[in-house]
């Protein structure tokens, strides 16, 4: 193994900032108050909440009270479904779901759950073969809604396989159209470019801390005011009981800090990480054969690389690269031992002789034109090796 480690995976996650660690640090020892104690110590740790939510929702234009922490993407993105699914049974309404077969499994298992067991409709609006929703196939799935019912549109911000951006306001003002309502999943997108609630037009909206160089096991779901709501993870009045659960208020302060920098740093960071992400796509186009870049050649994170190869498996690739001391991804759920192909790379197209090999190299703050060198140098003889082994063998 390599000594000096390539790490290009920051769409799984990123390491803390230490000007977050900073801002968390008196929260875990010295400020430790519930924040929903009356004392002092309580008042602290609610002054602490709430001021970040005040940061939130002034990077994010939109309201203090539309603000929601909770513990990740995982659980905004359930309960931005589960949350107005519960309220329509309440109502006694129909229910319809409208989703994409490229959402992250957050999303797409949660909107399988509800129509098996809420008995919501769920309808899927195809992909092009970047991954995008198109206006005209959006109108068709919002056709024939029942009326007097729910309908919840959710479509993914920016994939985190592929790295395509949707058109989200444009998007969003059809669903609206039909008076359906929209979440968006954009846990992918902070640090990579603006994220203005009130500009992309949405009602719900998923963010992750761990992928913009806060804290595991935080997030935050934006609920726009007037949006029904009655919570799957009910308790106490915490989070104006939409998300019961005491406070993680050092996650609380460190996503808030997060954020903000994201917020004001993308403008220098997106351009540099683009840059370095042109040399890693063109180098690998040039000196891999049977290739496909996936995703929006364009409209696409700027730190994101992710291909294709053909007849070649994921996983046997990505434990090559880990013993060169390069760290990847296949950006799918598939694991070692179980080498189905990405449900993403079939929904934009591609044959079985390519929906195996995925591979996702995604930049951050740490990467280097060095880096970029070194996988551009490593990677054509790992995928010559990789293309004659038997598929997921131990290496
Ligand atoms: C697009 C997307 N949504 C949701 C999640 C889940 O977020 P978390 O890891 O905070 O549960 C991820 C994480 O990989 C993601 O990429």
């Amino acid at each position: 193994m390599n000594t000096q480690l390539v790490y290009l995976d920051h769409s799984a996650s990123t390491p803390l900032d230490p000007r977050v660690l900073d801002a968390m640090l008196p929260y875990f020892s010295e400020h430790y108050g519930n924040s929903l104690a009356v004392h002092s110590f309580g008042r602290q740790a609610e002054r602490a909440v709430e001021d970040a939510r005040d940061t939130v929702a002034r990077v994010m234009n939109c309201h203090r009270h539309e603000i929601v922490f909770t513990s990740g993407g995982t659980e905004s993105d359930n309960l931005a479904l589960r949350g107005p699914v519960q309220y329509a049974l309440t109502q006694g309404q129909p229910i319809t779901l409208i989703t994409t077969p490229v959402e992250h499994k957050a999303v797409a298992v949660t909107a399988r759950q509800l129509r098996d067991t809420a008995g919501a409709a769920l309808r899927v609006v195809p992909v092009d073969e970047h991954g995008r929703v198109s206006a005209d196939d959006l109108r068709a799935a919002l056709q024939n809604l029942p009326s007097g019912g729910l309908a919840l549109v959710s479509l993914i911000h920016s994939n985190n396989e592929i790295g395509t951006r949707n058109p989200i306001p444009e998007l969003a003002a059809i669903a609206h159209e039909y008076g359906a309502i929209v979440h968006t999943d954009a846990v992918q997108a902070p640090g990579h470019g603006p994220l203005d609630v009130s500009a992309l037009d949405v009602d719900l909206l998923s963010l992750s801390s761990h992928k913009f160089y806060g804290p595991k096991g935080a997030g935050v779901l934006v609920v726009r005011n007037g949006i029904d709501f009655l919570t799957s993870h009910s308790g106490a009045k915490h989070e104006d009981y939409r998300r019961g659960g005491t406070h993680n208020v050092p996650g609380i302060v460190g996503t808030a800090a997060a954020l903000e920098l994201a917020m004001n740093t993308w403008p220098e960071t997106a351009p540099r990480l683009a840059a370095l992400r042109d040399r890693l796509v063109e180098g690998i186009m040039d000196r891999v054969p049977d290739t496909r870049l996936t995703g929006h050649p364009a409209d696409r994170l700027p730190g994101h690389a992710s291909f294709a190869f053909a007849h070649l498996d994921g996983n046997t690739l990505l434990m090559l690269l880990d013993q060169s001391g390069i760290a990847a991804s296949s950006g799918s759920a598939c694991k070692v031992g179980d080498p189905r192909p990405s449900p993403v790379l079939e929904a934009i197209g591609l044959g079985p002789e390519w929906t195996r090999g995925g591979l996702r190299l995604t930049l951050g703050h740490s990467t280097t034109g060095a880096d970029i060198s070194a996988v551009l140098d490593v990677l054509p003889k790992k995928i010559r090796a990789a293309r004659q082994m038997p598929p997921s063998i131990s290496v």
